[in-house]
């Protein structure tokens, strides 16, 4: 049986025969961070370049790579040899087959956990729609990276606090408050209330061109409401809870929870101390009537902190938010999934922490990502240009009934098959972009049961599912022969082995693209061994294959977990 020690680390093999071969002129970091995977397996498993040695030495590298094979400990790998500058590593199938195996089948659903992060607490602030405008596809992006984040960051050992960082105070508000009294009516705002609030919003920044005194009546209502005046705080709790109670419709289809629903509104009463803290420290100045923090000496325009009529902005609020969560969860890394439109706003954030003597604004990481547009446009709520996202989720579910229906209308739960297939595949699209890429949103594509879809993926799993159903037996894990050398059984436990390094790197980069890319190799990886292996022939490597399946089922399962993807297990 498998020891915690004897984890999935072969790369740390490599380092350890490498290191004993070099000695000490070369430290394990180094080389870990020098060793390459060979483009063709013909080339090994691992590859270390020696160039690096040839000052060390004073030697040519082909002659250091021959060295190094020389002095060697070859044991625990098929081979190692000398190409060109290149130590190659052939990993020993047999024994890597049968760690693998065990491992995943041994450790389930903690195969991958790691304790990088020590419990160390990390909020990230996601989702964060507008009261009174609909979550749009953007908000999508920014609710399902943060989610995803949030699985993988404890998978490996952080705490995750998903904060909803919802817009529910700022001047348009007041902008709100005006439209609804002008155009509005309460049978309405109940009938549909987000579509009818938008469209107040939408109306009044028509209207505010050729009526700018429009925008002084909405100042004046928005400081109402910063005064705490009974009518305006009325309005306002109205259209939150309503438009939270919309907002929560979403969530639960797509099944994600918050930990926290502390708004913009929240630090209403928190910002008096941040712009106390900031005269203190000289850091205002007056621009124009308002106040502003110079940020000149980092190459950034200035943070505009009050307004020149007293009313408090975007950037003051986050500010009162950083310093409390700070001081709430001291936290190891705070994270913003936030569109990259925004990266300057995170800029001046950061740096007017830095010159307050917040030396941990350093821990604060704009998540970015890009946009999603549609037919090449970019979406806006103002122009009443948007997709609705609850519509999109409704669509995506049709479309994927009307394909079980197709290959399947025998299907037991069909209705949930189809939600989760439908919903799945539109988070699954969403996060296999790399998150700065922008995309066109295209509904039919991205519901497909082939190719890079997240369909394509639950329907691997439902394949691994059905052949151990059909299979029916308790596969043996502890089975000496847990080995399979062929070369498709291969790139499929490659792929099985490299699950907690992709973890790894997808939080080292705040990227839940390298895991839904990894389903997709790893799916792909078995359809091909489906496709070359009679699985359920009764001969002596059976249980090995059967194992193979689990395994592959299992980290498929993990991973669409982490991407708060739902497996089925018929499709
Ligand atoms: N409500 C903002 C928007 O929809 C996003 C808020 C992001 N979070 C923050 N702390 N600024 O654009």
């Amino acid at each position: 049986v498998i020891t915690e020690e004897k984890t999935m680390e072969f790369k740390q093999q490599v380092v350890t025969a490498l290191q004993q071969a070099i000695g000490a002129q070369l430290d394990a970091r180094t080389i870990a961070k020098g060793i390459e995977i060979p483009k063709s397996s013909d080339l090994g498993d691992y590859a270390f370049p020696t160039f690096m040695l040839a000052k060390i030495f004073h030697k040519a590298p082909q002659k250091i790579a021959e060295e190094i094979v020389g002095k060697i400990d070859q044991q625990g790998f098929e081979k190692v040899q000398a190409v060109g500058a290149y130590v190659n590593f052939f990993l020993d199938k047999q024994s890597f087959s049968r760690d693998v195996l065990q491992t995943i089948l041994v450790k389930g659903d903690s195969y991958g956990n790691a304790n990088t992060g020590h419990g160390g607490n990390v909020p990230i602030d996601m989702s964060s729609p507008n009261i009174a405008k609909p979550m749009s596809m953007g908000h999508l992006r920014s609710t399902v990276i943060g989610n995803s984040l949030a699985n993988i960051l404890r998978k490996i050992g952080y705490n995750p606090i998903k904060i909803n960082h919802l817009g529910d105070w700022g001047t348009q508000f007041g902008k709100l408050i005006v439209g609804y009294k002008k155009w509005g009516s309460e049978a309405d705002v109940k009938a549909d209330p987000i579509t009818n609030l938008n469209k107040y919003y939408v109306r009044f920044h028509k209207e505010d061109v050729e009526h700018p005194e429009l925008d002084d009546e909405a100042r004046e209502w928005f400081k109402k409401l910063e005064n705490g005046d009974p009518e305006a705080m009325h309005l306002w709790k109205w259209f939150r809870e309503i438009s939270l109670s919309e907002f929560s419709h979403i969530y639960d289809v797509l099944g994600i929870e918050f930990d926290s629903y502390k708004g913009e509104a929240f630090y209403n009463d928190k910002m008096d101390a941040v712009i106390q803290e900031l005269e203190e420290k000289h850091l205002l100045e007056e621009s124009q009537g308002a106040e502003v923090v110079n940020l000149d000496s980092y190459n950034l325009s200035p943070a505009m902190i009050r307004k020149s009529d007293g009313a408090s902005l975007y950037m003051t609020r986050d500010l009162a938010a950083a310093i409390y969560r700070m001081n709430t969860y001291n936290f190891v890394q705070s994270l913003y999934v936030v569109g990259n439109e925004q990266a300057l706003h995170f800029d001046q954030l950061k740096a007017v922490l830095k010159e307050m003597g917040d030396d941990w604004a350093d821990n604060i990481h704009h998540i970015a990502f890009g946009l999603i547009t549609s037919g090449g446009k970019k979406l806006s709520t103002r122009k009443g240009n948007v997709i609705l996202l609850e519509g999109v989720l409704k669509d995506a579910v049709l479309l994927a009934q009307a394909q079980i229906e197709a290959k399947n209308p025998t299907l037991k739960n069909k209705d949930q098959v189809a939600k989760d297939v439908g919903v799945g595949a539109v988070v699954f699209h969403d996060l296999k972009n790399d998150r700065m890429d922008s995309f066109d949103f295209n509904l039919e594509e991205v519901v497909r049961f082939e190719g890079e879809t997240g369909p394509y993926v639950q329907y691997t799993n439902a394949r691994a599912q059905s052949i151990l159903r059909k299979a029916a037996v308790e596969i043996d894990r502890d089975a000496d022969d847990l080995t399979l050398t062929d070369p498709e059984a291969w790139n499929v436990l490659k792929a099985l082995g490299d699950y907690p390094a992709a973890i790894e790197r997808a939080a080292k980069e705040y990227e839940p693209s390298v895991i839904a890319k990894y389903t997709l190799r790893l799916a792909k990886a078995f359809n091909q061994y489906y496709a070359h292996s009679k699985i359920l022939e009764a001969n002596a490597e059976r249980n090995a294959r059967l194992a193979l399946v689990d395994s592959v089922s299992r980290v498929l399962q993990n991973a669409l977990a982490l991407l708060g993807v739902n497996a089925p297990s018929e499709m």
